[in-house]
């Protein structure tokens, strides 16, 4: 067998511009990865079929927000020379495979995926129909949406699947789908590794408000394209720790999303060129490292407004270029369509290719150059 190449898949959902919760938790980490030359090939895909599961009613939303991720991946670093954006409703192999998979698993196992699960919860769909409230219920495409998933990794045969914590079991659910076709058809597809941040902080970024995950439909998002000036603001509305009422207290560091945000985005650069921001008229402090910054928070005098002003500059510091780089791309509108196109083409091969061997796999390949000859006289052998 050939040497087995290293493939990277991955992919959001476009329901809206993606946020610094996406960034660390996975967007960094691929324009790493694509920057380290150790990947032959790289597809990140815009999984707006996916994004339908869950919006049937409200198509107009996932369709406004292709062209937002798109801007949002290519300003965070993501190159169409190195890596090929796609749009995932556009590669119709990726729907065959899934129906093939879906005879793999069962709705058993579908109703214990955890992600799946604690989606079905939060989006009520568990409330019994009465008949008066059509959202009532899982729609059929949301339930097996982790054997789409499996198909679209599978598809471009990936070794290597960069997400947040949250999609653990999409890829675990995906293992074992390769791992029965290829006991069941014989060996064909590819077992995917997932690559989760090394980072606690960036794991799972709560949000402003310091609730658990930061989404849009809570409004505690701090988007890639906001503004430094909205960064400003939000950083200054943030939930830190709320009995660190007196600068003289000590405060808390532990669930202290000012601090989260730190762990996740600060470098030791930082203090040289922001250090000013812990220079007050009360106080100053020169601080060199982060842990300096809550060993005095802890201790007690350092206040929230010093933290959160150097936070905001943090913060700022890392979006610059990638708001920079937004601007320039919302001019060329063209150009980020031609990348999406011509990603989608390639994408299309590399599916094809995948579902071309399936299809051999499973012998329902009837007519392909060859088979259908040899099919004709296996058939025949029984009428003579
Ligand atoms: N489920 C992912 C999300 O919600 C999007 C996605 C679809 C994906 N297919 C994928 C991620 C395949 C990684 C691999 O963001």
């Amino acid at each position: 067998m050939a040497e087995q190449k290293k493939i990277i898949l991955t992919g959001d959902r476009p329901t809206g511009r993606l946020h610094i919760g996406h960034y660390v938790g996975s967007l960094r980490r691929r324009v790493e990865l694509q920057n380290s030359g150790a990947f032959d090939e790289i597809y990140i895909m815009i999984a707006d079929a996916q994004a339908l599961t869950d919006n049937a009613d409200n198509p107009e939303k996932v369709r406004q927000n292709i062209i937002e991720v798109a801007l949002d991946y290519m300003s965070a670093g993501l190159d169409p020379a190195r890596s090929h954006l796609f749009i995932q409703s556009q590669v119709a192999e990726l729907t065959e495979l899934t129906f093939y998979y879906m005879n793999l698993v069962t709705v058993q196992r579908l109703q214990r995926n955890p992600t799946v699960k604690q989606e079905i919860q939060l989006r009520g769909y568990s409330e019994a129909s009465d008949g008066s409230d059509n959202k009532a219920g899982t729609p059929v495409g949301f339930f097996c949406y982790p054997i789409s998933q499996a198909s679209d990794i599978t598809a471009f045969r990936a070794t290597t699947v960069p997400v947040g914590e949250d999609q653990e079991p999409m890829i675990e659910q995906t293992r074992e789908i390769v791992r029965k076709f290829n006991a069941v058809y014989g060996p064909t597809l590819v077992e995917p590794e997932i690559l989760l941040p090394d980072n606690a902080a960036c794991l799972r970024l709560p949000g402003t408000d310091g609730k658990a995950k930061m989404s849009k439909s809570l409004g505690n998002c701090i988007y890639l394209s906001d503004s430094a000036e909205e960064v400003r603001a939000k950083v200054r509305g943030m939930y830190t720790d709320p009995n660190h009422l007196q600068v003289s207290d000590p405060g808390r560091v532990e669930g202290n999303t000012v601090f989260t945000y730190l762990d996740a985005f600060c470098k030791p650069e930082h203090f040289g060129r922001f250090g000013e921001c812990f220079h007050g008229k009360k106080a100053s402090f020169d601080f060199g490292s982060l842990d300096e910054v809550k060993a005095q928070y802890r201790a007690g005098g350092l206040g929230d407004v010093m933290v959160k002003n150097f936070l905001a500059e943090v913060l700022n510091d890392t979006l610059e270029p990638i708001r920079r780089r937004r601007k320039a791309l919302e001019q060329d509108l063209p150009y980020v369509y031609e990348v999406l196109r011509q990603g989608t083409e390639v994408a299309r091969a590399k599916a094809a290719q995948t579902l071309a061997d399936v299809k051999k796999a499973m012998r329902i390949n009837y007519f392909d150059p060859g088979v259908l000859e040899e099919l004709i006289k296996e058939q025949s052998e029984k009428y003579k």
